[in-house]
């Protein structure tokens, strides 16, 4: 609602006078849709000042290290809910009554098979290719395959594409594990919880089916929840964007795994891992922490920093408190965890990173887990893309539903001006 008037004074013109609108909690925002008839346009090249859009699904206040989803904050989501329930939560606003959740999680169930012909995009790929390479072309397929849930301005399409999304990345994330190493794809087993299922598919095979541990399947729910939704970041807005055209949902999807993959985004649980292998040894630390503060290095210390969170990213705390739980569950003595440990704690005490508010982001702690529970570091930012899938589909959905036009930014144009081909 707007209550506020702002006014921009433009040289040689006359003021322009703009609503200010207010949210529910969060800064007011001045709504500059009406400034281009004035013959202008806002420049903000990395969005650090701009709301791309109206939303009801995530609210993160950066400083004081809040996020909540629908209103209830995340640490209660994670000690309390399970990730299909915070699935629920996200899509349809509120928590689900106990009937509506069995009725979710059997739909959800309903969907976890692939089309058996999927597999065969698979053979397409080397051994080798990263994961998320595959992911970005098996799931930008599912719109080959899923012709029936295609029509974007049908509610009952969306609902179950997004019910077909978030039960299928599992099951299209061990595939692509279980590809890469050669061995049998295992179908899913509704029998098993979501998260159950997923370690089932990731580390059975057909000659040996093992328990899953409870501590395990727990840790990779909280991991699920943790990483469900987180507001515009750059892999939503993208998915936002791409659907904005009026993109299949599978397509958009897609588009959003790509952008999640770069290592200031999703990449950056691997490139944690990556980075611990780089310095090796706690002997090493203070030099790539001299790295990290030189200015003509590129080299950046992974796990640290966000652009929201300028005090502590909540999610961080509570993925500390569930490392601690697996290391503890699994006793593991890995010198390369006590190595992340220790960097940690240098790094939190050293004055660079103290002004800078640079903090242990979440993706710190969910690789050390991740590593923990055998998931290999090529994998971490595929879980991050399951995880996401149903952020993502949610701001779909939200968007698709109010109708917003095609999202198209304008520029400050740098280059020549017109002039003739020299000929
Ligand atoms: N190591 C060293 N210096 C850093 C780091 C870092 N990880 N992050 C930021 N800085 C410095 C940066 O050089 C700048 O210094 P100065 O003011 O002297 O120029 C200052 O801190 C402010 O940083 P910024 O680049 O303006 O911050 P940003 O909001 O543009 O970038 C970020 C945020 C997450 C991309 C960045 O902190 C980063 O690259 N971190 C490492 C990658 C990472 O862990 N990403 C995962 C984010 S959490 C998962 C997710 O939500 O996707």
């Amino acid at each position: 609602m707007a209550d506020k008037k702002a006014q921009l004074i433009i040289e040689g013109a006359a003021p322009v006078e703009l609503p200010v609108l207010t949210g529910t909690v969060g800064p007011d925002v001045i709504d500059v849709r009406s400034l281009t008839s004035t013959g202008h346009f806002t420049f903000d090249p990395g969005f650090m000042s701009t709301a791309s859009c109206e939303s009801k699904i995530t609210y993160i206040d950066g400083d004081k290290g809040i996020l909540l989803h629908r209103g209830y904050p995340i640490e209660q989501l994670a000690e309390k809910s399970d990730y299909l329930e915070t699935c629920y939560l996200l899509l349809n606003g509120e928590l689900p009554t106990a009937e509506q959740k069995a009725q979710f999680v059997s739909t959800i169930k309903n969907h976890t098979i692939v089309h058996e012909q999927l597999k065969t995009f698979l053979n397409g790929f080397r051994r080798d290719a990263h994961p998320m390479a595959v992911m970005c072309g098996i799931v930008g397929a599912l719109s080959a395959f899923y012709h029936d849930s295609l029509d974007i301005n049908n509610p009952q399409h969306r609902e179950i594409s997004a019910h077909r999304l978030i039960a299928k990345m599992p099951t299209i994330a061990a595939m692509v594990y279980k590809y890469s190493m050669g061995q049998p794809i295992m179908y899913p087993r509704n029998d098993l919880s979501y998260s159950e299922n997923f370690l089932h598919m990731m580390f059975n095979t057909p000659a040996e089916v093992k328990p899953i541990s409870p501590v395990l399947a727990n840790a990779m729910d909280r991991i699920f929840i943790l990483h469900a939704d987180h507001e515009q970041n750059a892999s939503t807005s993208t998915v936002r964007l791409a659907g904005s055209t009026g993109a299949n949902p599978f397509a958009c999807i897609a588009a959003g795994i790509a952008a999640l993959w770069g290592p200031a985004h999703g990449g950056a649980n691997e490139a944690v891992l990556t980075m611990l292998d780089e310095i090796g040894d706690v002997s090493n630390i203070e030099k790539f922490l001299a790295k990290a503060k030189d200015k003509n290095d590129p080299f950046k210390l992974m796990g640290f920093g966000h652009r929201v969170y300028k005090n502590f990213d909540p999610r961080a705390k509570v993925m500390k408190k569930t490392c601690d739980e697996v290391l503890g569950e699994l006793g593991i003595n890995d010198p390369q965890l006590e190595l992340a440990m220790k960097l940690e704690e240098i790094a939190l005490k050293d004055p660079y990173f103290a002004e800078r508010n640079l903090y242990p982001n979440v993706d710190f702690y969910s690789g050390i887990i991740l590593k923990a529970i055998g998931i290999p570091t090529s994998m971490f930012t595929v879980i991050f893309a399951m995880s996401r899938t149903v952020g993502w589909i949610s701001h779909w959905k939200e968007m698709i539903a109010s109708g917003q036009k095609i999202g198209r930014p304008r520029q400050l144009y740098t280059g020549y001006a017109k002039r003739d081909l020299p000929r």
